[in-house]
C-alpha cells in the first residue's frame, strides 16, 4: 500500500508530482521521493513525510527545473525498514532508468541473488530494487529495445505484485507503467497526461480517467497513450468521468475510512499470505522468524503480550497454536505483564502483536521480557517502528496503513499472522502433510468468504437500524469465538459509545444472565462447530428471557433462524478459520449503528490510534 504519481507534459513536473503526493500520504507517509526527466535524470527521495521532500525541493529546486516529466512514490515499508536508501525511484547504477513500485515481488530474493551473482550492487532492502535491475540487464544486451519492449521482458522474470512507472533518458519523453494486483489510473488532460495509484492525486486536474486493468501496461508519452497487454497485445480501453469529491476519493469512495479498511480485508488477506501460503507445497514460508524456528519450536511455552485488539487476536493465537503446535500458551495484557513479575527465563518465547509497533505497554512488556532472558518476536503492522526493531525476529502483517482509530484489518491481518505462525510451528511435528496442505487451502479461501461476508452489508444495515437506541450489548461465544465476542464488544463501544461487554457463553450462566430482559440485545455468534448444540441452548436461555437475538451462523442452518429475531449467515469453515469470517460482519454492524448514531467513527472521543503513554 504506498502512493504512486506520474506526471508528462508542458508544465513543470515537480510541484505537480509533490502535491499529488501530499494528497496520497493517506496510503503510506515513511519515505517519499521523485525522479524527473530533463536531459539527465534528477532525483530525489528521503525518509520522512511528503512535507519534509517538499521542503527539501525548495531549498534546491534548480536540478529540477525545466523537467516536465517525472514520476514520484510515497512509501509504506514492506521490505526494508524506513529509510533514505529504500525510499523510491530505485535506479540502476548508471543513474539512467528510475522505477517506482507498489505491491510486493514475491520472488526478489531469488532474483536478488542472481543479480548480485552477475555483478549487480544492491542500494537498498527492499524487493522493487531487484525490478530497475532486471531492466537495466535486459536493455544492456539489447541497447536498440524501446523502453516498454524492456520493461515488458523483465516483467516476464516477476512473481507477486506490481504497480510500477519507468522512465529513462535513453528513451526519453515517455512514462511506461505496468500494473498486476495493484492499480493504476491514467488522467487524460489537455497536451498532459497524469498517472497514479488512485484518482486522488489526479480529480484536481482531470476528470477523465482510464483504469489499467490487471497484466496490462502503458506507454503514455505528451501525445498520448497506448494500452497493451503485458503479453503484447493491444486493448481497447474506456474512459471514465470521476465525479467524486477529493476527499471521498481517499477514502476510496467510502463515507469514512473505517468503512473503507472494513472492506478492503479480502485484499489484504490475499496481501498478507502472498509468497508465504505454499499450499501445494505444504509449507508456510516467513522470512522474518526462519532463522529462528527452529528455537521458537523448541519453546517450553510461549506467552503472547498485546492490547486491545492486538490482544483479542492474541487470544486466538493462543487457540491457534496449541492446537496445531501443541506448545502451552499465555496471553497477558502488556500492561499487567510488565508490572506483576512474571515468570519468564530463557526457555521462553514472548509473542508481542501490535499495529502501530509503538504501544507503550506491549514496548515495556517487550523489554520485560528480554530482560529475562526470553526469546522475543514481533508481530507488526508498522515497518521499522520501535517494536520491529526491538525484537529479536518478527513476522510483519502488511495490512497497509490505518487510518481509522477502530482496528479493522490490522486485526484480521494478525490473525491470518497467528495461523501461518501455528502451521509453521507445527511442521514436521504435529501435522501431517495432507493435514497441512488442507490447512493452507482452508486459509486461502478465507479472502473470497470474506467478499461475500461483506455483500451482506444491506442487511447488517437493517439490523443496526433497529438496534441504534440500544443501552446495552451483550456479545456471547464458544472456543475460538470468545474472543471474537470480545472484539465485536470492543468495536462497539469504542465508536458507537454504547456499553458492550463479551463473554465465553456458558459464562452467562454464572452472572450476566442477570441482565437479561427485553432491552438487552444479545449477539450469539453461533457457528456450526463442536459447541454448536451448546450455544443453542444458551440462544434458548437468552430467548426465555425475552432478550433480543442476533446470531451469526452458518450457511444452510435452519436451527438458529427458530431462536433468532435476525440471522447474519456466513460461509462454513473450520472452527480454527472462524474468527477471520465472524468479525467481519461485528464490524460493519458496529460502524453502521456508530454512524446511525451520528458518532465520529475515525476518531472516536477519547482514544489515539497509538498509544503511546501509559
Ligand atoms: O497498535 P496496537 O495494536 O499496539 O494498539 C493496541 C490498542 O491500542 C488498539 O488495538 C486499540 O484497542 C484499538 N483502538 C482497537 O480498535
Amino acid at each position: 500500500m504506498c502512493g504512486i504519481v506520474g506526471y508528462i507534459g508542458m508544465r513543470e513536473a515537480a510541484p505537480i508530482l509533490l502535491s499529488g503526493l501530499q494528497r496520497l500520504e493517506y496510503r503510506g507517509y515513511d519515505s517519499a521521493g521523485i525522479a524527473l526527466q530533463n536531459g539527465g535524470l534528477p532525483f530525489m527521495k528521503q525518509k520522512g513525510s511528503v512535507g519534509a521532500l517538499l521542503a527539501a525541493y525548495e531549498e534546491s529546486p534548480a536540478k529540477m527545473v525545466g523537467a516536465t516529466l517525472g514520476i514520484g512514490h510515497t512509501r509504506w515499508a514492506t521490505h526494508g525498514d524506513p529509510s533514505d536508501r529504500n525510499a523510491h525511484p530505485h535506479l540502476n547504477a548508471d543513474e539512467d532508468i528510475a522505477l517506482i513500485h507498489n505491491g510486493i515481488v514475491e520472488n526478489y530474493s531469488l532474483l536478488r541473488k542472481e543479480l548480485i551473482s552477475e555483478g549487480y550492487a544492491f542500494l537498498s532492502d527492499t524487493d522493487s530494487e531487484v525490478l530497475v535491475h532486471l531492466v537495466d540487464r535486459i536493455w544492456k544486451t539489447d541497447p536498440s529495445l524501446s523502453l516498454e519492449a524492456v520493461v515488458r521482458a523483465a516483467l516476464r522474470h516477476v512473481e507477486g505484485a506490481y504497480g510500477l512507472c519507468v522512465i529513462s533518458p535513453r528513451d526519453p519523453d515517455k512514462i511506461v507503467v505496468a500494473r498486476k494486483g495493484s492499480p493504476l489510473v491514467i488522467g487524460i488532460g489537455e497536451g498532459e497526461y497524469f498517472i497514479a495509484s488512485d484518482a486522488a492525486p489526479i480529480v484536481e486536474h482531470t476528470k477523465k480517467v482510464v483504469y489499467l486493468s490487471d497484466g496490462e501496461m502503458a506507454v503514455v508519452t505528451r501525445e498520448g497513450y497506448q494500452v497493451k497487454t503485458i503479453e503484447n497485445v493491444e486493448t481497447e480501453k474506456v474512459i471514465t468521468e470521476l465525479d467524486f469529491s477529493l476527499e471521498k476519493i481517499e477514502k476510496g469512495g467510502f463515507e469514512h475510512f473505517m468503512l473503507k479498511e472494513i472492506f478492503e480485508q479480502p485484499e489484504v488477506m490475499r496481501d498478507v499470505m502472498r509468497g508465504r501460503v505454499r499450499t501445494e507445497e505444504g509449507r508456510v514460508v516467513l522470512g522474518g522468524i526462519e532463522d529462528y524456528l527452529d528455537r521458537l519450536k523448541q519453546a517450553k511455552r510461549i506467552v503472547i503480550c498485546a492490547c486491545g485488539t492486538s490482544w483479542h487476536a492474541g487470544l486466538i493465537g493462543e487457540y491457534l497454536i496449541e492446537d496445531f503446535a501443541r506448545i502451552p500458551v499465555e496471553v497477558d495484557y502488556a500492561s499487567e505483564f510488565r508490572y506483576r513479575n512474571p515468570i519468564i527465563g530463557p526457555d521462553d518465547v514472548v509473542i508481542v502483536i501490535s499495529q502501530s509497533g509503538e504501544t507503550a505497554d506491549t514496548l515495556a512488556a517487550l523489554r520485560a521480557a528480554k530482560e529475562k532472558g526470553a526469546m522475543v518476536m514481533g508481530i507488526c503492522n508498522v515497518v521499522g517502528s520501535t517494536i520491529p526493531r526491538e525484537t529479536m525476529c518478527g513476522i510483519y502483517t502488511h495490512a497497509g496503513p490505518e487510518v481509522g482509530v477502530a482496528s479493522t484489518k490490522a486485526f484480521t491481518a494478525q490473525v491470518i499472522v497467528l495461523y501461518m505462525l501455528a502451521l509453521a510451528l507445527s511442521k514436521g511435528r504435529t501435522i501431517s502433510h495432507d493435514e497441512m496442505r488442507l490447512s493452507l487451502k482452508e486459509l486461502s479461501q478465507v479472502p473470497e468468504h470474506a467478499a461475500k461476508i461483506l455483500e451482506l452489508d444491506a442487511q447488517i444495515q437493517t439490523i443496526a437500524e433497529s438496534f441504534k437506541d440500544a443501552r446495552n450489548f451483550l456479545y456471547l461465544g464458544r472456543g475460538y469465538n470468545f474472543p471474537v465476542a470480545l472484539e465485536g464488544a470492543l468495536k462497539l463501544k469504542e465508536i458507537s459509545y454504547i456499553h458492550a461487554e463479551g463473554y465465553p457463553a456458558a459464562e452467562m450462566k454464572h452472572g450476566p444472565i442477570a441482565l437479561i430482559d427485553e432491552d438487552m440485545p444479545v449477539i450469539f455468534i453461533a457457528t456450526r462447530d463442536s459447541s454448536y448444540n451448546k450455544i443453542l441452548s444458551n440462544i434458548e436461555e437468552v430467548r426465555s428471557r425475552k432478550g433480543r437475538v442476533i446470531a451469526i451462523a452458518s450457511e444452510g442452518d435452519t436451527e438458529v433462524a427458530r431462536l433468532a429475531e435476525h440471522v447474519i449467515y456466513i460461509p462454513q469453515a473450520s472452527a480454527q478459520i472462524m474468527p477471520l469470517l465472524t468479525v467481519i460482519p461485528l464490524q460493519l454492524l458496529s460502524y453502521h449503528i456508530a454512524t446511525r448514531r451520528g458518532c465520529n467513527v475515525d476518531r472516536p472521543r477519547n482514544l489515539a490510534k497509538s498509544v503511546t503513554v501509559e
